[in-house]
């Protein structure tokens, strides 16, 4: 019998969570023969409603879920943990950037990122989703010298997702047409979905669709993605949110298929001229649970000035964080 995965969820009875946890549950992320030890974090206020989810987990008899632990302290929801969806934080409102979270946000991740290092399995690996998720992680991996820094990740799959839906909008093709529609950088309005590498059925999406609206609408449509749906919502993204966090976390644990590719933040090393250690979104292919950026793209000067802008953007950001870096 498969050894239970234990995953640990941050922010569990947010709305993130509540569309995250069925997902978990029932297999979707770590595959239909992975039994799972759910552990669960929140805020004291939220214990409460936390109980209700965990009622309604326990009514789903999910086969999978070996246990299910809820706590208030992280160095308990931590524990012995391999996989953590780091999720609670506040949302932004529809008159705040992403980055205008980052004083308040900011101070969550250096408890949680001690708390991961302090109690995490040796083989953990993070996903961070909570905004500004980029900067997030980064102040986690600072705060946790143990774990290698490549295990620490942030969310940028929700931007690919809404790219290739544009896509599929646009040339009235399936998702699984459109393969390597890669960002790059912060997620945040600087993102760049890089349009140029991707393919539709195999052949290039340029020929495909005319420049101008590349240039225009699908790159406007796909960085202020976000910002539409708080204001159609009234809440920000919760069911594609989660639903692009499995799709993250089962990339890494089941690796991309041979010759694609897709986007995740990680710590720079310096590739393609992003300053190292910014936790940046590059194109990366995955094998046996490692992630190796895709070398050797090229890029025009104004897709070069794009990649330019959001690390200058990132560089900013992990400015403003300084006091929370040690
Ligand atoms: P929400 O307000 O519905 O839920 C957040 C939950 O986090 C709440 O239940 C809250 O009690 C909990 N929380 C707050 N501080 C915590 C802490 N220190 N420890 C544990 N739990 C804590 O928000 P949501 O809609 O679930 O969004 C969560 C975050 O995800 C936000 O920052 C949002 O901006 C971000 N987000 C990121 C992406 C992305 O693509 N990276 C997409 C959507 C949302
Ligand atoms: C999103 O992209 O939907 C999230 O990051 C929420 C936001 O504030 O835009």
């Amino acid at each position: 019998m498969t050894a239970p995965l234990t995953v640990s969820v941050t922010g569990a009875a947010g709305n993130i969570g509540y569309a995250l946890l069925f997902r978990l549950a029932s297999g979707s992320c770590f595959g239909p023969d992975q039994p799972i030890k759910l552990r669960l974090l929140e805020i004291p206020p939220a214990m409460g409603a936390l109980e209700g989810v965990v009622m309604e987990l326990m009514d789903s008899a999910f086969p999978l879920v070996h246990s299910i632990d809820i706590s208030d302290d992280a160095n308990v929801a931590f524990a012995g943990c391999q996989r953590a969806f780091l999720v609670g934080s506040r949302p932004r409102t529809a008159d705040m950037d992403r980055a205008d979270l980052i004083k308040v946000n900011g101070p969550i991740f250096t408890g949680q990122g001690r708390a991961l290092n302090d109690n995490a399995a040796d083989d953990v690996r993070v996903i961070v989703v909570g905004n500004p998720c980029n900067t997030n992680a980064l102040i986690a991996m600072h705060s946790a010298p143990d774990v290698p820094n490549e295990r620490f990740t942030a969310m940028t799959r929700l931007d690919q997702n809404r790219a290739i839906g544009q896509i599929c909008g646009k040339l009235g093709c399936q998702a699984a047409d459109v393969s390597n529609m890669a960002i790059w950088g912060n997620h945040s309005n600087t993102m760049f979905p890089d349009y140029h590498h991707a393919q539709v059925n195999g052949r290039p999406l340029t020929e495909q669709v005319s420049e101008a609206w590349l240039q225009g609408e699908f790159l406007q449509t796909v960085a202020t993605r976000g910002k539409a749906i708080i204001n159609a919502r009234g809440a920000s993204s919760a069911a594609s949110a989660a639903s692009a966090a499995v799709d993250h976390m089962a990339s890494w644990e089941m690796g991309t298929a041979a010759g694609e590719f897709t986007s995740m933040a990680v710590p720079s090393q310096g590739d393609y001229g992003v300053p190292e250690g910014l936790i940046y979104s590059f194109p990366v292919t995955i094998s046996d649970g490692r992630y190796t950026l895709v070398p050797g793209l090229e890029h025009g000067a104004e897709a070069q000035a794009k990649i330019q802008a959001t690390a200058d953007e990132l560089v900013a950001e992990r400015d403003a964080v300084a006091d929370l870096l040690g």
